[in-house]
């Protein structure tokens, strides 16, 4: 196999490093993509990223020709261009928006519960404000009740843009809030959910500490 044309600056606990991961194996890519480790907090920014991506978030991509692309969102785009496969983002129609509003609506419970995370394990305690967090739990509790009750049927339908990033962000409240349970909350979710973590691109992108 040859080496890697391009290079995604990667922290195996992201959830949004976890989206691009999970399509690079859906479609047959992970060859093409050599992992640059970083350990990336608000606080504590890493120089390089800054240096490709002034944001100093991840993931970002760096291209074969040195040119980088960031966020998820758009690294997911590119690489959906990249395969012979059927697509993961529907090109047109109204499948396009409709599927892309259901990932967008799943990349706000991933905002939402990692800024949980920021304000529950980095904040120092005596700045911490729980009623902000609660409006971040509320955000997150409102979107999943809308998954369970208006999109599960057509989530099962394709293993696509918006059944990624739902299952990334399900995954991730597993991963940082353990105790949340969700899954009595919200049961067909929870069913919906045990059947996509089987799949070997979820079992291979398990996110690690
Ligand atoms: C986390 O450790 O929870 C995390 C790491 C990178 C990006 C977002 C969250």
């Amino acid at each position: 196999m040859s080496a890697p044309s391009m290079t995604l600056y990667y922290n195996a606990a992201s959830p949004f490093v976890r989206k691009v991961l999970i399509l690079l194996h859906e479609t047959g890519q992970t060859g093409r993509v050599g992992l640059r480790p970083v350990t990336v907090t608000p606080v504590t920014p890493d120089s390089d990223l800054c240096h490709n991506n002034p944001s100093g978030k991840i993931p970002a991509l760096c291209l074969a020709d040195d040119n980088v692309i960031h966020d998820s969102r758009v690294i997911l785009d590119y690489l959906d261009h990249q395969h012979v496969g059927s697509p993961l983002i529907p090109r047109d129609g109204s499948a396009r928006w409709r599927r892309l509003t259901l990932a967008s609506l799943a990349d706000a419970v991933l905002d939402a519960a990692v800024l949980i995370r920021y304000e529950t394990f980095l904040r120092p305690e005596e700045k911490r404000w729980d009623q902000w967090v609660d409006n971040q739990s509320e955000k997150i509790s409102r979107s999943l009740a809308y998954f369970e009750t208006e999109a599960v049927t057509e989530l099962s339908a394709n293993f696509d843009i918006a059944s990624i990033s739902l299952a990334c962000a399900l995954a991730y409240l597993d991963f940082r809030q353990p105790d949340l349970g969700w899954r009595s909350s919200y049961p067909r979710l929870a069913n919906w959910y045990y059947g996509v973590s089987q799949r070997p691109s979820m079992l291979e992108t398990t996110p690690t500490v």
